[in-house]
């Protein structure tokens, strides 16, 4: 049965350990969800209502790293071109196949770079209340993206993905191939 937090959460009463679990958690979300795709896969034919995940995943870590590092924490960007490749209010949805992306290594190292100096942060023990916010931000948006890398890769009619700590599939195959959602879901993270 599926469960969901039924309360709002209080950011501000999260312990370090919570946060940088969630951070954790989310970055692995994301990697997991885009992990046995192929290169052409992540830059899937494209369509009105979704983004081609190359760009998608590079794009959560770009908004993690503008708010949770550089504005709250002050730090100075790390990629140059970041803000022309990932700002989704500045960038047209038709042009995002289009941009010269970086790799899927290089996507996948700028991810992991970001989330470490974010757990940095948290470890360091004396983040104030804004970076607090920012970070937790970056969180809830990343887990909103999830939830579109899941549609897409629903859209598109690829395999459902396999994700550790869930009892089941997120969407089945049919005998017509087409894909359907299942009901019973089991994916929410024991927040407060
Ligand atoms: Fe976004």
């Amino acid at each position: 049965m599926a469960t969901f937090r039924q309360s709002p959460v209080n950011i501000h009463g999260n312990s370090d350990a919570v946060l940088a679990g969630w951070v954790r958690e989310a970055r692995s979300r994301t990697l997991e969800l885009v992990a046995d795709l192929s290169d052409e896969q992540l830059m899937g034919p494209q369509l009105r209502i979704v983004n081609p995940l190359l760009w998608e995943i590079g794009h959560v870590t770009w908004f993690q790293e503008k708010w949770a590092l550089r504005h709250a924490g002050g730090e100075a960007p790390i990629r140059a071109h970041g803000d022309a490749l990932y700002d989704s209010a500045a960038i047209p949805h038709d042009t995002r196949w289009s941009l010269r992306l970086p790799s899927r290594e290089d996507t996948v190292a700028y991810m992991t770079t970001v989330r470490d100096r974010v757990l940095e942060r948290i470890e360091q023990g004396k983040l104030s209340e804004q970076e607090r916010y920012f970070i937790t931000l970056g969180v809830f948006h990343e887990d909103m993206h999830t939830e579109a890398f899941t549609y897409t890769r629903q859209t598109y009619g690829w395999r459902a993905p396999f994700l550790p700590g869930t009892k089941s599939h997120l969407f089945s195959t049919t005998k017509s191939g087409r894909t359907r959602s299942r009901s019973v879901l089991s994916l929410s993270r024991a927040r407060p």
